[in-house]
């Protein structure tokens, strides 16, 4: 019933003009590359670009929607899609590119997927340091890039580490070699105060000196630093009803395969489909002014986990 990213020869790119103008046209055309990072490889996409960005979440078995970190090759770009206060561009000045992502409220106008913050209203950004990197950015343009390993594995550091996870579930990958820092970017997000999200490659000291001023610490690593966000915001304003195979009166069903419904995740039942469209159509149910929503069930399987995981969030007391 659900529709199978067929496997994929994944194509090993040299980091060459030849290799990275290849990556380029598979990431323009919707495709995943793992990219070289100085942290540790990328899955890459185009941050603009929601079915690539569900298929990115599926290639990942990711069981929910994180949030993800979009790539950019110089603050100028990051300007474009971040505000920026001064103490985000201090830090920024101190370290870019290199081993830091900011965590800033992304501008209405950014391009960039609602997958890609998990329908959040800030943006992780950072410009990497590795020259493969940055020349494929400056070719592309924003990328989002978690880590390119199966969900809960470990992080990979070399082409190698990403072939044994991923391969022929990615288009390709782009050979820069062994990642330099081979830990994670430290994550910083703004309250507005600085806080630290996640601890990481570049370490707490030097931002702390680049700022003049201690930086906090948040709970969870890496996690939003308030979780309740995640529940409530693009969660639609009418109250949701999951697993239901009919409207009753005066609800408005979302339909997803077989349950038609009044719109539809996916009509065909695709579950990339269905990831690709999932904040786009709780848009649309609030632009119809729905109070209160039926939702077709959806397999929880591949993205399916994802997309239960995120309306379960959007059906929760709020
Ligand atoms: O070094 C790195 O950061 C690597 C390379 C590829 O750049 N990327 C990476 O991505 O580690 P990932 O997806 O494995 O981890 C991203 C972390 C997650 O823990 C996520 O929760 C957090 O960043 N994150 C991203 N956007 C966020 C946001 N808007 N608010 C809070 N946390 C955010
Ligand atoms: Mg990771």
């Amino acid at each position: 019933m659900t529709a199978q990213t067929p496997p994929t020869e994944t194509e090993r790119l040299p980091a060459d003009a030849a290799g990275l103008d290849r990556a380029a046209a598979l990431l323009g055309a919707g495709g995943l590359v793992a990219i070289p990072t100085e942290t540790v490889y990328g899955l890459a996409v185009d941050a603009g670009d929601d079915a690539a960005v569900a298929r990115l979440y599926q290639a990942k078995g990711r069981p929910a929607f994180n949030p993800l970190i979009v790539h950019v090759a110089d603050a100028e770009q990051a300007r474009a899609l971040v505000e920026m206060p001064p103490d985000a561009a201090r830090l920024a000045q101190a370290v870019w590119p290199g081993a830091l992502t900011l965590v800033l409220p992304i501008r209405p106008d950014a391009g960039v997927s609602p997958l890609v913050t998990a329908g959040l209203e800030t943006l992780g950004v950072r410009v990497p340091a590795h020259p493969v990197a940055r020349d494929l950015l400056r070719r592309t343009g924003p990328l989002a890039a978690p880590s390119a390993n199966p969900s809960g594995q470990v992080s990979p550091t070399t082409p190698a580490h990403v072939l044994a996870g991923l391969s022929g579930r990615i288009a390709a990958v782009l050979d820069g070699g062994p990642c330099t820092v081979g830990v994670e970017s430290t994550i910083v997000g703004f309250l507005p105060d600085p806080v630290l999200l996640r601890a990481g490659g570049i370490p707490a000291e030097t931002l702390e000196a680049a700022l003049g001023a201690p930086l906090s610490e948040a709970g969870a690593e890496g996690q939003p630093a308030a979780p309740g966000q995640l529940a409530s915001h693009y969660a639609p304003r009418g109250s949701l009803r999951l697993n239901a195979t009919g409207a009753e009166p005066g609800e408005v069903l979302l339909g997803f395969g077989p349950v038609a419904g009044d719109l539809t995740l996916s009509a065909r039942g695709d579950l990339v489909e269905a990831a690709a469209t999932l904040f786009a159509r709780l848009h649309d149910l609030n632009a119809m002014a729905a109070d209160r929503i039926a939702v077709a069930p959806v397999p929880e399987t591949g993205l399916g986990r994802a997309i239960n995981d995120r309306l379960r969030r959007a059906a929760a007391p709020r």
